[in-house]
């Protein structure tokens, strides 16, 4: 099965994929995190990105696209969640030929439903372990243990460059322009489900559990 997972920053997208690819041993292809790691890599492109992505702004379809065909020729395991992707119409396009050409589906797009007042507080509170990318928040979601991951035991916490109020507002603009006509697109295609993304994170899981089943 393969999904994508729609919504605005800090919608909850990675929160709810990871614990996909626990319970379903399915494979999350976040375009954010594929980006965070090319810009560490020291090359022109890792460059490039980090300011577009320090800004709040989107990098290019090419650039994206390309890291996703890349993936798409791995393992397929229980199917692939993609989270973050696509956020342009071009890209929807590049998804639906990427996919067809190596016999796959589009079983569902889950939009998650959130307001923008409660996105400054979920973002700007965010914080994930280095060592397995687990994600927490100051008040909502902190570790048992202060510092240290529930998951892997890592203490390395980490905060995102861009998870400030001004590039939120820009991230934000970016969606509302770019990516919410993908919630139309979608819907024309019969593939949009939608789900309550400001419920607590279990009920949010049971929502999207009982969309897959
Ligand atoms: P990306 O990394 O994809 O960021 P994003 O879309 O802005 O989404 P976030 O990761 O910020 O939020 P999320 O929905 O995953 O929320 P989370 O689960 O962490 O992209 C970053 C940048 O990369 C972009 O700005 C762009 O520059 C570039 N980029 C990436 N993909 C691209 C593409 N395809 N094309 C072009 N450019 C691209 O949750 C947030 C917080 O809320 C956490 O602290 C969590 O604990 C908490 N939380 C989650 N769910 C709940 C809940 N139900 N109740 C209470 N708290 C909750």
């Amino acid at each position: 099965m393969n999904i994508i997972l729609l919504g605005p920053p800090g919608a909850g997208k990675g929160t709810q994929a990871r614990h996909l690819v626990e319970t379903r041993n399915m494979i999350q292809l976040s375009t954010g995190d594929m980006l965070r790691e090319a810009r560490t890599s020291g090359t022109e492109m890792g460059r490039v990105v980090a300011n577009v992505m320090d800004r709040g702004e989107l990098v290019t379809d090419e650039i994206v696209i390309g890291l996703i065909r890349e993936k798409l020729e791995g393992d397929k395991a229980g199917g692939f969640i993609f989270d973050g992707f696509p956020r342009t119409l071009p890209q929807a396009d590049a998804l639906a030929d990427l996919l067809s050409s190596t016999g796959e589906t589009l079983d569902a797009v889950i939009e998650m439903q959130v307001d923008d007042a409660a996105l400054v507080a979920r973002i700007t509170g965010r914080f994930t372990c280095g060592d397995c990318g687990e994600v927490y928040h100051d008040v909502t979601h902190r570790p048992t243990v202060d510092g240290v991951c529930d998951k892997c035991g890592g203490t390395n916490m980490k905060r995102r460059a861009d998870d400030n109020e001004d590039s939120l507002r820009q991230r934000l603009m970016e969606y509302y322009k770019k990516t919410s006509p993908l919630i139309g697109y979608y819907y024309a295609k019969g593939q949009l489900r939608s789900v309550d993304g400001l419920a607590e994170i279990g009920d949010v899981q049971k929502a999207i559990a009982a969309v897959l089943d």
